[in-house]
């Protein structure tokens, strides 16, 4: 197991949003409500890059169609999609947050 940094912790903030591409997966970094997170950065509805996805009260809600996803849980807030965000553990090392790659 290997750390790989994709943020040091004195730039996340509310609001933050950064596109990671890690062992072929495309992936999004984010911090919302003082909560960073790491999912796909692939709507689970229909496949749109949710770097853009804005945010309120603790629901994403993805540009292409509007449907809104809890961020606490990933499930979407609407019937219209059955499919949920999703998330990776974030690991915090030195100042910095990443994830542990095999
Ligand atoms: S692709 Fe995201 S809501 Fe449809």
């Amino acid at each position: 197991m290997s750390f790989v940094a994709l943020e040091k912790l004195h730039l996340l903030h509310d609001g933050y949003r950064k596109p990671v591409s890690l062992a072929g997966h495309n992936l999004l970094l984010l911090q919302e409500n003082g909560k960073t997170i790491l999912i796909k950065n692939e709507c689970p509805h229909a496949g749109a890059v949710l770097t853009y996805a804005t945010c309120t009260d603790n629901a994403l809600r993805c540009p292409m169609h509007g449907i809104q996803f809890d961020l606490a849980t990933g499930n979407p807030t609407t019937p219209a999609c059955t499919s949920s965000l999703q998330f990776l553990p974030l690991i915090y090392e030195g100042g910095n947050v990443g994830v542990e790659l095999s």
